[in-house]
């Protein structure tokens, strides 16, 4: 990100000046409404941000979504997308649907589009009975599970994710992040915005944080330090004994 201006008509982080490096495990904070879901769309290309550029290996991908869907997939927030969606598509289907748009352009046939399709759903663990069954019918964590599942299709070299552990219970949470982990030690970059940075801080290389106008990034020891965090989170912060709360989120 070079010289990155994020926003819409105003702008609401400036100057975004950061290089990650695969691979590596970026998970992106702030407070609501601050820009973390901006920020992701602006990396895959589908927002133009207000100044600056986006590149991969030297690439400029800005504003560009089909020139950045050749290095980085998308995993939508789960809240804003699959929870509305009752209509009755199978969770074969639904991936499948995305592996033929895909398998045009890669020049696949359809013995390749099945195998895709099952490595993905095998991927992140959606058992085979539940193949069949209508994708309003899962439980959040499968749901979440499946938009990941879509999203490994292009076997990109980055995998952006918007907040994949709400809205899901622990234990799916937990299989998210083994997920997530595996992608890095893939070798791959990962980009995930994040409440609660607990779950996942074992295996995170860089704490990107973002503030009113204003952004840190760096390793987790360096960033998740209580005047820094004081800073970003203004009144949203609360020191309980050896902990800190941010708002109803722990860390
Ligand atoms: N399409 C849009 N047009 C104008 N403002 C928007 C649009 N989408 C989001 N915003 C505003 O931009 C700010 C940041 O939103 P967002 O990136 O979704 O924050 P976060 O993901 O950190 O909660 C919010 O004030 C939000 O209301
Ligand atoms: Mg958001």
């Amino acid at each position: 990100m070079k010289e990155l201006t994020i926003g819409y008509e105003k702008p609401l982080v400036s100057h975004i000046n950061t290089v990650f490096r695969s691979p590596t495990f970026v998970q992106v904070m702030g407070p609501n409404g601050v820009g973390k879901t901006t920020l992701l769309r602006t990396i895959i290309g589908v927002l133009r941000p207000l100044k600056g550029r986006v590149l991969v290996d030297g690439v400029d991908i800005t504003g560009n979504p089909e020139k950045a869907g050749r290095y980085v997939s998308y995993v939508p927030q789960i809240a804003t997308y699959v929870l509305n969606n009752i209509f009755p598509v199978t969770v074969w289907e639904f991936v499948e649907f995305e592996a033929w748009a895909y398998a045009r352009r890669a020049g696949l046939r359809k013995d390749d589009v099945v195998k895709l399709v099952e490595e993905v759903l095998e991927e992140v663990a959606i058992p085979r009975d539940l193949w069949g069954r209508s994708v309003g019918k899962l439980s959040g964590g499968q749901r979440q599970r499946l938009l990941i599942a879509r999203a490994l299709l292009k076997r990109t070299p980055i995998v952006v994710m918007d907040e994949p552990l709400s809205a899901i219970d622990i234990e799916g949470k937990s299989v998210v992040a083994s997920i997530v982990s595996k992608l890095r030690d893939e070798g791959r970059i990962v980009i995930v915005s994040c409440h609660d940075p607990e779950l996942l801080l074992e295996k995170t290389d860089y704490i990107m944080l973002l503030g009113y106008g204003e952004y840190v990034v760096g390793k987790p020891e360096e960033v998740l330090r209580l005047p820094i965090l004081e800073k970003f989170y203004r009144g949203s912060l609360v020191e309980h004994g050896k902990h800190i709360h941010i708002c109803d989120y722990h860390m």
